[in-house]
């Protein structure tokens, strides 16, 4: 009898993940964690909690010991070229995502690198640009940009190409309040998986299923916003109010 493989309902497994940076510094330290389709978690926590550190293992930029497995892939170097294919990452500083003379060619990398017909990449690169509300900046340098504009071009990197993952490095941080009110409901209409760091409580309270708290590189809480974001003596212990 065939075995009909079934769609794995975890997308992103973490277990007992740690990672120290050369210096020697321990940014994370036996990260648990599951993502299930579908979902949209916000990691949030304090300046230096682990939270970009855990982000950039999600599509094997760092690679700790301990497992990360996206889809049922372990993230390992042979897996690399898939792993990123179902993964976006947004980078929290646009400058580490936008490298090409022009917004266009940095937002149309991703679907070049899919193989897409011409009309599919033009098609893909002028949505995503409407997306993050950058009609119009097809020919500009990411490099004589403002950081607000920068950090919309480099979501428009990832959105374009339609990944079944997003992990999201405080995607509004510098946005102005249009925005980050028109990325919030871009968000909610994305049905991809949805991972974003953010300090940013409103907009954790409006896009999350889930929040999960770090702090010194651990996970601390992990529930539901309306509950977990209610804690004001859990939000103040780990420098969230
Ligand atoms: N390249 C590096 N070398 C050594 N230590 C680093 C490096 N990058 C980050 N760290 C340290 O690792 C810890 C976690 O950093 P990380 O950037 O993941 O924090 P974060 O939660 O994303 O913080 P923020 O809210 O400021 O973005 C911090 O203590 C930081 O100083
Ligand atoms: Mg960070």
């Amino acid at each position: 009898m065939d075995v009909i493989p079934i769609a794995p309902q975890v997308a992103i497994r973490i277990e007992d993940l740690s990672y120290a940076y050369p210096d020697g510094h321990r940014a994370l330290n036996s990260i648990d964690l599951a993502v299930h389709r579908g979902e949209t978690v916000g990691i949030m926590g304090p300046n230096g909690a682990g939270k970009s550190t855990l982000a950039l293992h999600l599509n094997g930029i760092l690679t700790g010991q301990g497992r990360v497995e996206i889809m049922g892939l372990e993230v390992n170097k042979k897996n690399l070229k898939e792993v990123r294919n179902k993964v976006g990452l947004v980078f929290q500083d646009p400058d580490d995502q936008l490298f090409s003379p022009t917004v266009k060619e940095d937002v149309a990398f991703g679907p070049l690198n899919q193989r897409l017909s011409k009309e599919q990449v033009e098609h893909a690169v002028s949505r995503a640009l409407a997306w993050v509300g950058l009609e119009g900046f097809e020919d500009r340098s990411p490099f004589h940009m403002s950081f607000g504009e920068k950090k919309r071009a480099s979501l428009a990197t990832v959105l374009s190409m339609d990944p079944d993952i997003l992990v999201l490095d405080e995607p509004v941080s510098n946005m102005d309040p249009r925005g980050r009110r028109e990325f919030i409901q871009l968000i909610g209409i994305l049905e991809a998986t949805k991972v974003v760091v953010t300090h940013d409580l409103d907009m954790a309270r409006a896009v999350c299923d889930r929040v999960v708290l770090m702090d010194k590189g651990e996970v601390v809480a992990d529930g539901r916003p309306e509950k977990l974001l209610s804690d004001n003596a859990l939000l103040e212990r780990h420098g969230l109010v």
